[in-house]
């Protein structure tokens, strides 16, 4: 073979690996992860530990909670940690492994060093590749310290479960593990190997957090062809510029004022990943389970890292501007004169909670006029919420979650794109229409019920 063929071969392996593993895109886990089985898993730390040895599983499993092992290696329903929660892919679904101390069954007998391949490098005990549906990328960022306390924990901070991993649901010849290899090759970045401690820094350590453990960049990066996140570390504008995952738009983080964290303060980002909300906003689809399992057991000079950390990201689009209220849709609302099906449709179903103003009430229906999620180009999040509804976060912080109902069996596709459009141009929001076939396109996806049935909606 010549030199351009080998590489057109690695390329096509890698790109039937990145089909296999859309799964990423379109993965259940976060949706179908447990609630609150965060603390379900007891120490088994016994007397006859040093007391060096049990603070480096106290450190672990702070750090397992940061990184989130749980939302996906556990299934619902399921014990913490056991795995078998499935992944959707296009080509069939991929079953997270257990990852229990328990010999047998999950990875009780791994070394230090397989571990390790495992979570830096994508590389199985077997020395087959993963599928990158495990944040490999991501971990890849953590220090080498940092991976030795979430050993100590996998090893004697977890309740051991035999429980049997499940295959993949891929046919074969898709099902063949070596072209991830390749993937690898193309996308994986070397795991680091510098294990001096970080400056006294909160930046430093956010961005740490960030690209790390925390692995925020795996839904919250747009991908590429392969499906590999097109930026793993700040590029001045893509990286954590906002993906599609679970059916809901992660959005973007960086500096922009009208969609992405411009009006935040850190303060606002602090309780928002500690309590799920702020004063104006919640979190809903995937970025909830994030905060039940993960952000809200982080320590608070964490979250304001990770906060500081955000608030250094430019705006990813360098031209765009900040919002300004206008009072006009308000005005129409009250007067009755805006005669609208969007307006119509709002005034019905969503002034209730949401008001007339568009405001909300504070730490409880959160405000649409001038929000960030609102105004996202991308509507995806927006249609999958109304027509399947949500819930706040569950946190310790923030006890009582209000929800929001769905929508699917009263709205039409019609109603939904009209309100939806109503909603992102009033009250100073300025995102573009939202169609009748975006919201039919949502509808399949997210596998929500059947449009109801209107003479004047044949
Ligand atoms: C976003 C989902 C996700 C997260 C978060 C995640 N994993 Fe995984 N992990 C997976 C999937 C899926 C597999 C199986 C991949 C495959 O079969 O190729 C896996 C595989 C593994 C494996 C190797 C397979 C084996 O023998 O069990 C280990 C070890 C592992 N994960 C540990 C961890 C640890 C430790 C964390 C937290 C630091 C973590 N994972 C976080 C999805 C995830
Ligand atoms: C499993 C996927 C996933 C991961 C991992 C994830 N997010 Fe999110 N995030 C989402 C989704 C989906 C949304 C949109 C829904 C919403 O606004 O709550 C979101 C929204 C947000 C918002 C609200 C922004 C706004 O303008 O309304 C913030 C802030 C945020 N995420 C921060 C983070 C940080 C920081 C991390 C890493 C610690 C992270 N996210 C990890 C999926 C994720
Ligand atoms: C019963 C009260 C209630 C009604 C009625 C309601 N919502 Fe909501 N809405 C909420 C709650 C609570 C949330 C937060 C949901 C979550 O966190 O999962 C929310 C969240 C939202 C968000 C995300 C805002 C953000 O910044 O996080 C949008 C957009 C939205 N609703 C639009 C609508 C539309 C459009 C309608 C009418 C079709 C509607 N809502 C009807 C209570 C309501």
């Amino acid at each position: 073979m010549t030199m351009k063929k080998i590489t057109m071969a690695a390329l096509s392996s890698a790109m039937v690996a990145g089909a296999a593993w859309a799964a990423y895109a379109f993965a259940q886990e976060p949706a179908s992860a447990p609630r609150v089985a965060t603390q379900a898993a007891q120490p088994q730390a016994t007397a006859a530990m040093s007391d060096a040895d049990k603070a480096l599983i106290e450190k672990g499993r702070y750090l397992a909670a940061a990184a989130d092992c749980i939302a996906c290696h556990t299934a619902k329903n399921g014990k913490p940690f056991a795995g078998g929660l499935g992944i959707d892919s296009p080509i069939g679904k991929i079953y997270s492994t257990n990852i229990t101390p328990d010999k047998a069954t999950g990875i009780g007998d791994y070394t230090f060093q397989e571990f390790d391949d495992a979570v830096r490098r994508g590389v199985a005990k077997n020395g087959s590749s993963l599928y990158p549906a495990m944040p490999y990328v991501s971990y890849a960022k953590v220090k080498p310290s940092d991976v030795k306390a979430l050993y100590a924990y996998f090893m004697h901070g977890v309740q051991p479960v035999a429980q049997p991993n499940r295959s993949t649901d891929i046919m074969w010849p898709l099902s063949m593990r070596w072209p991830l290899r390749f993937w690898r090759m193309a996308f994986a970045p070397d795991a680091i190997t510098d294990d001096r401690p970080l400056p006294n820094d909160p930046i430093v350590r956010g961005r740490y957090l960030v690209e790390g453990l925390a692995h925020c960049s795996a839904c919250h990066t747009p991908r590429g062809v392969g499906l590999q996140e097109k930026s793993l570390t700040d590029d001045g504008h893509t990286f954590l510029s906002g993906g599609v995952i679970d059916g809901y738009l992660a959005k973007n983080l960086r500096g922009d004022s009208k969609d992405g964290l411009g009006t935040w303060s850190e303060a606002d980002i602090v309780a928002f990943l500690k309590g799920g909300r702020t004063a104006h906003s919640a979190a809903f689809g995937g970025m909830t389970e994030v905060v039940e399992n993960s952000t809200q057991h982080m320590s608070d000079a964490d979250l304001f890292a990770i906060a500081a950390y955000l608030k250094t990201l430019a705006p990813a689009d360098a031209a765009g501007s900040a919002l300004l209220p206008n009072p006009a849709a308000a005005t129409a609302l009250r007067a009755g004169t805006d005669r609208s099906n969007g307006a119509l449709t709002y005034v019905d179903n969503c002034a209730a909670c949401h008001r007339t103003t568009g405001v909300g009430y504070s730490g409880t229906f959160p405000a649409l006029a001038l929000s960030s999620a609102v105004n996202s180009d991308d509507p995806t999040s927006l249609i999958h919420l109304v027509l399947q509804g949500g819930e706040m976060p569950w946190t310790k912080s923030a006890p009582t979650h209000y929800g929001m109902p769905g929508f699917s069996d009263r709205l039409t596709n019609r109603d939904v794109a009209d309100v939806l459009t109503f909603v992102r141009s009033s009250w100073g929001n300025h995102a573009p229409a939202v169609t009748a076939d975006q919201v039919a396109k949502v509808r399949e996806a997210v596998k929500a019920s059947a449009q109801p049935i209107r003479a004047e909606n044949p």
